[in-house]
């Protein structure tokens, strides 16, 4: 037999085996009208991504644990799930205890929202981590994170994509990366400094990774961005294929988002639903919607969110848009 050498098809040169049972293999074919199975979403037998709020009393008390933001009944997934392709819990894990992970995942990513501690990879060592670092982990990594005070981890991975897929991962595609917190809010600092900031639809920086030159983005499938909505500031809509799991690292009263599904001749997001931020607090934004960001605070506010826009991006379906 000769292989071909990727596409797996090969020339068969020698003769099919007599004697082979001819099955039925028809049982399942189904043949759908068009107009009825074209759009699953329109016809109900999908799910739309919902707006879902979590809040920070989530992870505000109580013994060491992870904090599962499931979706998956609304979105009749049958794994943990906060999007058809992501899952994000709050790892709540108190002074001198520990958490042990193991995603069936190809990109972990983990925020450090309070406290600080030591993650250690097996086969990978060991890296410490404070509040404002961001790691991202490749597949098949089991990893432990241990807090030296009462720590709260934000962690997104691509869990539910591949139990979809009903595959598990077989190669890491980058290494462990940690973006150092400080690091980062100063690159923020100076982004912000910059005199075309206010002219900019978003004062923020993207996470990226050395080994993805393409999509730009944090792993392959993942996308990150620390963010500030200065005091006053309003972030006009826009839209994306993506789905995002939003964090809100800090804000004071006042901040929110609207999301909804049209613009109005002004521009603005007709019928928007209206989600109030609160630190540590955590928000969907569905793919598709509207979505305005809104600062009468006093106070200039933090926000990470999380996405699948690696994966849209390498797809070529991110699609995203911008208002004038
Ligand atoms: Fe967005």
């Amino acid at each position: 037999m000769t292989r071909a050498a990727s596409t797996g098809i090969t020339v068969a040169d020698e003769p099919m085996a007599s004697g082979v049972v001819i099955e039925d293999w028809t049982g399942d074919a189904v043949f759908h009208e068009y107009s009825a199975a074209v759009d699953p979403l329109a016809v109900g037998a999908i799910s739309p991504v919902p707006v879902r709020q979590f809040p920070a009393a989530l992870h505000g008390s109580g013994p060491t644990r992870a904090i599962v933001l499931d979706l998956s009944d609304v979105l009749g997934i049958d794994v943990p799930a906060t999007g058809p392709s992501l899952l994000a819990q709050f790892l709540r894990i108190e002074a001198g205890t520990s958490l042990a992970t193991s995603a069936v995942a190809t990109s972990e990513l983990v925020y450090c929202l309070r406290g600080h501690g030591r993650l250690e990879v097996d086969g990978e060592g060991a890296v410490d981590w404070h509040r404002g670092d961001v790691i991202t982990l490749p597949a098949r990594c089991r990893a432990h994170y241990r807090a030296v005070d009462d720590a709260v981890l934000y962690h997104v991975d691509d869990s539910p994509l591949l139990s979809y897929l009903g595959v598990e991962p077989a190669t890491p595609r980058f290494r462990p990366t940690l973006f150092d917190g400080a690091v980062a809010r100063a690159r923020l600092d100076a982004v912000a400094a910059e005199p075309e900031a206010s002219e900019r639809s978003r004062v923020a920086v993207l996470l990226g990774n050395a080994r993805n030159d393409q999509t730009l983005t944090a792993t392959h499938t993942l996308w990150a961005m620390l963010g500030v909505l200065p005091d006053g500031a309003v972030q006009r809509p826009h839209r994306h294929q993506s789905i995002a799991l939003d964090l809100i690292v800090d804000c004071r009263p006042g901040c929110y988002s609207l999301v909804g599904d049209a613009l109005g001749s002004d521009g603005a997001i007709v019928d928007a639903q209206r989600v109030d931020w609160e630190p540590g607090g955590a928000f969907v934004t569905p793919p598709g919607l509207w979505h305005s960001h809104h600062n009468e605070s006093g106070a200039p506010a933090h926000l990470l969110p999380v996405q699948d826009a690696g994966l849209h991006t390498y797809l070529r379906t991110l699609d995203i848009r911008f208002t004038s």
